[in-house]
């Protein structure tokens, strides 16, 4: 796990684009913010970790603290490439986000996702990270197409 370079952003396209998940309009909007991430050091609101293997971009995840919130975190994207899919890369990028989020003290991790049947792996992954279904918004993306939030919740330090 490392950050993000300018030197992955093909590498990361090509992961976008493969994972099977994405849009290509999805896709624009994944490199804007990694772009954004690239260019504005100063930024706070978005941290990228990159999962490397043998020096091959196998994913990366997108994430931050969720402005205008004490202590609530959000997954803005995640992907693996498909050929590293099933082996716990996705886990261990949500391991490091649930890592630094806590470190800062969040209470909550959330993270948005689609209810179309091509992203019942995906919910599952979630699940089984411990990250419970909590609100549904019908229709949101599209007719039919419904917006699901996901939340994991942490105890923080002083109320343990
Ligand atoms: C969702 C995604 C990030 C998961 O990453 P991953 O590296 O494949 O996941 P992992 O290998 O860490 O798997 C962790 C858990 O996910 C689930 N999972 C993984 N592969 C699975 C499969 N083929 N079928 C069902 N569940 C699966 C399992 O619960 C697995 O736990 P296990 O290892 O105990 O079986 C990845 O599949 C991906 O990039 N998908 C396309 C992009 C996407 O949907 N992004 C999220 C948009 S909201």
């Amino acid at each position: 796990m490392r950050e993000l370079r300018p030197t992955d952003l093909p590498e990361l396209t090509d992961v976008l684009r493969q994972c099977g998940a994405f849009t290509e309009t999805e896709v624009i909007c994944a490199l804007e913010l990694l772009d954004i991430v690239l260019k504005d050091p100063a930024q706070s609101d978005y941290r990228v970790a990159v999962a490397e293997e043998n020096q091959d971009v196998q994913g990366y995840v997108l994430f931050g603290p969720v402005p205008l919130t004490e202590g609530n975190y959000m997954i803005y994207w995640i992907a693996v490439a498909p050929q590293g899919q099933g082996r716990g890369i996705g886990r261990r990028l949500l391991a490091h986000v649930e890592a630094e989020a806590t470190a800062d003290r969040a209470r909550l991790i959330c993270l948005e996702t689609s209810s179309q049947g091509s992203y019942e792996r995906t919910r599952n992954f979630y699940m089984q990270a411990g990250y419970h279904l909590e609100s549904r918004i019908a229709d949101f993306y599209r007719a039919g197409d419904d917006r699901l939030t996901y939340v994991k919740r942490f105890t923080c330090r002083e109320e343990v």
